[in-house]
């Protein structure tokens, strides 16, 4: 599979770049369309929704922006755990976004009903490319089980399901979560991994490097159709990379 990795001395820098990527993109979009972004949840993501609210509320075009999410936890948008509290409290609420443009998942609603309506809503909403929605941009963050949006070591079936999304139980946590199912991301145009600090350098050397056993975590199945999937890393998570950078 062929991806890119961008390593950076720091998460701002990180940020920084992140931002000059939907600048560039956003401005390539035709006027009366629309760029969709799937967000995700976790620490790094949120570190950088904060950044781009900070420094770029007025820099980036935010009404062209239609946003949805990878996965969600059921819990009440209110709730500490909410995904779309974190990018609300941390992003959505301090730039200029009209709330027509922002999708959640209704994570206080009947899960696999919820499942069901945000995979509708989802089809309804996205163009298709090859009979499924496709994101123009899909945000990932990656847990040390090598689990993307949620989409846990456990369940490798979500890679086959032919819905669009699902409900999953994380026993450890005693929660349901609702997530994008391996097809649907996929499917994305782009999907960009972001990962910063030491912690994550061990898992994320096994995944890029496609170490022997690798091919377990769900990170290691995520192949987008259109071949653009980029890893940025941070100095930290990416200090146990043993081959070229940018390759
Ligand atoms: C979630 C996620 C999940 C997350 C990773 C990384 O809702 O928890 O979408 O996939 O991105 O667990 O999280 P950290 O950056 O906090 O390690």
């Amino acid at each position: 599979m062929s991806h890119s990795v961008r390593v950076f001395p720091t998460r701002e820098a990180l940020a920084q770049n992140f931002a000059a990527i939907l600048i560039k993109d956003l401005d390539r979009v035709e006027p009366d369309h629309f760029y969709t972004i799937a967000l995700s949840g976790g620490s790094t993501p949120e570190y950088i929704f904060r950044y781009l609210a900070e420094n770029y509320a007025e820099r980036i075009s935010w009404e062209k922006l239609l946003v949805f999410w990878g996965d969600e936890r059921c819990v009440p948008p209110e709730d500490e755990e909410s995904n779309y509290r974190m990018a609300f409290e941390s992003l959505l609420q301090n730039v200029p976004i009209p709330d027509a443009n922002i999708f959640r998942i209704r994570g206080e609603d009947d899960p696999p009903a919820e499942a069901r309506q945000y995979a509708e809503l989802v089809s309804s909403t996205i163009p298709e490319y090859r009979d499924l929605p496709q994101f123009d941009l899909m945000l990932l963050g990656l847990g040390d089980d090598g689990h993307i949006a949620s989409i846990f070591p456990d369940r490798p079936d979500l890679f086959t399901s032919g819905e669009l999304f699902e409900v999953v139980y994380r026993p450890d946590r005693k929660q349901k979560r609702i997530t994008a199912t391996g097809r649907l991301i996929n499917n994305s145009s782009k999907i960009y991994y972001i990962v910063t600090g030491k912690g994550k350098a061990s898992i994320v050397s096994a995944i890029v490097e496609g170490k022997s056993g690798s091919e377990l975590y769900p990170a290691s199945r995520i192949m987008p159709g259109s071949g653009h999937l980029v890893w940025m890393l941070d100095n930290e998570a990416a200090s146990m990379l043993k081959v070229g950078k940018n390759q």
